[in-house]
């Protein structure tokens, strides 16, 4: 649809960026904090970093904040590492962990900005990865706990609570991720296993949110990106369905209906891997309410039909390590529509809008963008400036695809890109950046870490303070 006039971004709108916390904190075995599955791991990508001093933001993050602030910020989306609240995930609190967060709450709310809390993002305890992590039914009551004393500690500060980062990726792509076990025999029956796990624990976090605090609202962070099919033959179309059901639509039909859908629910019977579902589960699941979703997108992705030969598997744009495709289900495929960014992820801002109308048309929630933004081999130039123009670029084709969505009637109330200040990539190091803020350290050579604002700093102060009308 093309509209004469568009409509403004609604008032209040929470615009923002984001981070996790053990991309960003550094302090890896500080002030009491356990060890997560991130710090658990033996061996990083060639050439990349681990995570121990990251962006040092837990020792910066007052700097951060003020840079944060500087720019406008309405909202700051960070996630908690569960191992600086319960060190060995069940037991014991740690009080520094607790104190720490309290501070950048605090922090966040001198200057108005709202906190969005991600609860859990990647980082497991690593003592629960020991006892089975999510193929034990243990964890489900773990993150309860955990839930319960971040409800009762912030809960006070805290209105926007995100349950689980991208859970889909962790199912999908845990093993490029660090967060699957590698020593799985039959990865896929065990990994639906966890999923199972992992949705009745969001709906138990979900379900005590509201029970305990009555102004909170709460909701999901799956990673949705629409799946396109390769062409108008039938198998392919049928091809996209498996896979926008496999990859998206079974997270957020859970999240917000309690069932499981019909399709994937298909493929796992197909493929051996259907959950063990214990007695009270569907109860539970059906039961939890969530009150918006957040959802990351960075691009589109497309199917067509399986070949089944063997060769249905594709790397996803050009990163060896993120494949898709499976055989009788769908063929992974590239776009040739699309330009790719540095790293070979697909560039697609109109088929952001396409994945805003769908998820809105499917369950009529409101919804925030918890991540969207361009990775890229940033440039320090003399007298402090990196000229980012393609991110800026990115983040504005896609902003105005958020605003034809808003004019198409979908109900967006915030905006929060990845990421807030540059951090260490999931699997690619720190020299695949993200931020607004560049952070002076390279893969080993930890400089000074000093921040620097880059070009793209400037243009989102701008186009925040016109509510997103200053596009240029
Ligand atoms: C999302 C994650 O998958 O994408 C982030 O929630 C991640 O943790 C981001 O950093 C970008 O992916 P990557 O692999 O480039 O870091």
């Amino acid at each position: 649809m093309k509209y004469n006039t568009l409509a403004p971004f609604p008032k209040g709108f929470l615009w923002g960026a984001s981070t996790s916390a053990y991309q960003v904190e550094g302090a890896w075995k500080e002030d009491g904090k356990g060890p997560s599955v991130i710090d658990a791991r033996e061996s990083y990508p060639e050439g990349t970093t681990d995570f121990k001093v990251a962006s040092d933001h837990y020792h910066r993050y007052k700097e951060d904040i003020a840079l944060f602030a500087e720019m406008g910020f309405k909202a700051y989306r960070f996630s908690i590492a569960w191992t600086r609240i319960i060190p060995d995930g069940d037991g014991d609190i740690n009080p520094k962990g607790i104190e720490f967060y309290s501070n950048l709450i605090d922090e966040l709310l001198k200057y108005d900005i709202e906190p969005i809390v991600t609860m859990y993002h990647f980082d497991l305890p690593n003592a629960l990865q020991e006892k089975g992590g999510w193929s034990n039914r243990a964890t489900i009551d773990a993150f309860e706990k955990y839930a319960k004393i971040l409800f009762e500690h912030y809960g006070d500060r805290v209105k926007y609570w995100l349950t689980i980062n991208e859970q889909n990726m962790m199912i999908l792509h845990g093993s490029a991720l660090g967060t699957l076990d590698p020593n799985l025999e039959d990865p896929k029956k065990e990994l639906y296993q966890q999923n199972h796990h992992m949705l009745v624990a969001q709906a138990k976090a979900i379900h005590l949110c509201h029970e305990l605090l009555s102004e909170a609202k709460i909701g999901p962070a799956p990673n949705i990106a629409l799946i396109y099919p390769a062409s108008s033959q039938p198998e392919d179309v049928l091809a996209a369905f498996n896979y926008n059901a496999i990859r998206n639509w079974l997270y957020l039909d859970m999240a917000v209906y309690g069932r499981y859908n019909t399709t994937a629910w298909a493929y796992m019977k197909e493929k051996g891997c259907t959950p063990q579902i214990a007695e009270g589960d569907m109860e539970i699941l059906k039961c939890a309410k969530p009150d918006f979703i957040a959802f990351n997108y960075y691009t589109s992705q497309t199917a067509e039909a399986s070949r089944d030969d063997g060769s249905d598997t594709a790397a996803r744009g050009g990163d060896q390590h993120l494949q898709t495709g499976e055989a009788g289900v769908y063929r992974g495929s590239s776009n040739p529509h699309l330009k790719k960014n540095d790293f070979g992820w697909e560039i697609d801002p109109v088929g952001f809008r396409s994945t805003l109308r769908e998820i809105y048309d499917r369950y009529q929630l409101p919804l925030i963008i918890t991540e969207n933004g361009l990775g890229a081999f940033d440039q320090l130039e003399e007298g402090d400036v990196i000229n980012d123009d393609y991110r800026i670029d990115y983040l504005k084709q896609h902003i105005e695809q958020i605003q034809l969505a808003v004019t198409d009637g979908v109900d967006v109330f915030g905006y929060s890109p990845w990421s807030a200040i540059d951090l260490i990539s999931t699997h690619q190091g720190c020299s695949k950046r993200y931020g607004f803020i560049y952070v002076n350290r390279d893969e080993f050579d930890l400089k000074d870490l000093r921040r620097i604002r880059k070009k793209s700093f400037y243009w989102y102060k701008e186009l925040i303070a016109s509510n997103g009308e200053k596009l240029d």
